[in-house]
């Protein structure tokens, strides 16, 4: 049987009474209602919330079907995106996929090794990874709501260089795959000028809530991951945190508890993880929870950290460093296959008496043994637990936290869905780069580095 999600706050116990949360309650009802009745700030980008169970079959066919070309026709994908536009796809690749997938020969791995790109501007990062490329066939998913984003559209114009000079034309269109806006921005025009395969990404779903749409399933499938399993989670768990009682829906409890921290002067929400493959799954969060809730002067800032090896860095800090953070851990029974730790005839480095058990329970152990050290600190703990770690239930937590960070924006009297303080650097990076239409700024910004 589908086992739910749990969303377990008992650990916090000690920092919140009952009263306080069922206190939020008409609030949350309230907040659920806008998001549901669509009349909330920011209402014109709530297409993700029915996203699970209205995606259009037909697209889904058609992006397995570019999956499956670029399957057959590259020995490499390079993923090319920026922010919500690459951050999905990253996480859920690198938490279904093996530890070492890239490392891994082809017959093993089945599926083209995937790089990203247009994340960040590096030429050593880029040199480096065309080295990698080499003489590898090739394709490249470039995605871009906006189709202006400078970062992708700097390596995009590397890449597509470089595939038209080893495919000639014809070759390089059929190794591009635009993910873009249906009609506006520059990488639409040039999808439909140059008739790349392309994919929309809708109008009403911002970046960081598009891992479920083109956006993120594309380069996901290409990496051989089961999509029906996870739109299945995430549809299910469109269902469980549809429910407008807060005693009903874990990702309201979830959002409530936040706000309740919040106001208690827990400003840093620090998101755990004890296992790596979930390192991108946290960076994901961190610009969901981050973008959607920083604003007007308000917000909680979302870090993360990856435990246990976390524990011997940041783990000082945490337990007894400035009381301003509170943690969520997520949680999952399993993450794979497991391994027993060997006996020692000599048990020379005193460890027998770990021998014949798994370091699934040992994880478990260090999990609990540091939910009680920190709830001794002062530091809330939460946990989001997964019954294991499958296309599945990733596709319900996507969901769980795109819901709850929605309600938790509006519980904090914030837009959730747009993202202002993004422009600033981009506009004074332009000015001091002389793109055409800045130049206004530009003395007036050089003055100021001086
Ligand atoms: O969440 C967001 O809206 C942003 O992080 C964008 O995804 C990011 O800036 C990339 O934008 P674009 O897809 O327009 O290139």
């Amino acid at each position: 049987m589908v086992k739910e999600l749990v969303f377990n706050y008992s650990y916090a116990a000690p920092f919140v009474r009952q009263s306080e949360i069922e206190m939020l309650a008409p609030y949350v009802a309230e907040a659920h209602r806008q998001l549901h009745e669509k009349t909330g700030p920011g209402s014109s980008f709530l297409g993700w919330l029915d996203l699970p169970q209205s995606l259009d079959r037909a697209e889904l066919d058609r992006i397995k079907e570019a999956a499956q070309r670029i399957q057959d026709q590259a020995e490499a994908l390079i993923v090319v995106g920026i922010g919500g536009s690459y951050l999905g796809s990253r996480a859920v690749i690198a938490a279904l996929t093996h530890s070492f997938y890239n490392l891994l020969g082809r017959e093993k791995r089945r599926t083209p090794q995937i790089f990203f790109a247009g994340h960040a501007i590096s030429s050593k990062y880029l040199r480096e990874l065309l080295e990698v490329i080499g003489e590898k066939d090739f394709a490249v998913n470039v995605i871009s709501k906006s189709g202006t984003t400078t970062e992708p559209a700097i390596a995009f114009r590397i890449l597509r260089e470089l595939l038209k000079e080893r495919y000639g034309v014809e070759g390089a269109r059929e190794r591009i795959y635009v993910t873009a806006d249906a009609s506006s921005g520059a990488l639409r025009s040039m999808a439909e000028a140059e008739g790349y395969t392309s994919f929309v990404i809708p109008r009403n779903i911002g970046g960081r809530y598009s891992v479920l749409t083109p956006v993120g399933l594309l380069p996901i499938a290409a990496a051989g991951i089961d999509l029906d399993a996870l739109l299945a989670g995430a549809a299910a768990a469109q269902s469980w945190y549809s429910r407008p009682v807060l005693e009903e829906n874990g990702a309201y409890q979830y959002a409530a508890l936040r706000n309740i921290f919040y106001r208690k002067g827990k400003t840093i929400e620090v998101l755990v993880n004890y296992e790596p493959s979930l390192y991108f799954l946290c960076e994901w969060w961190k610009q969901l929870f981050g973008e959607s809730e920083g604003k007007d002067q308000k917000g909680i800032f979302p870090a993360s950290v990856n435990f246990t090896t976390d524990l011997h860095s940041l783990g000082q800090f945490m337990q007894e460093g400035t009381r301003s953070i509170f943690a969520t851990t997520v949680w999952v029974d399993q993450a794979g296959v497991d391994l027993l730790v060997p006996a020692d005839a000599k048990d020379s480095d005193g460890l027998n008496y770990l021998a014949g058990r798994s370091l699934s329970e040992v994880n478990r152990k260090a999990f609990e043994g540091t939910v009680l050290a920190h709830t001794d600190g002062g530091v809330p703990n939460l946990v989001v637990e997964l019954p294991e770690l499958s296309p599945y239930y990733l596709g319900a937590l996507l969901y769980f936290f795109q819901k709850a960070c929605a309600l938790s924006g509006y519980l904090l009297g914030v837009n959730p869905f747009d993202q202002p303080g993004v422009e600033m650097y981009k506009r004074n990076m332009f000015a001091l780069l002389d793109k055409p239409g800045f130049a206004a700024q530009r003395a007036e910004l050089e003055k100021r580095l001086k």
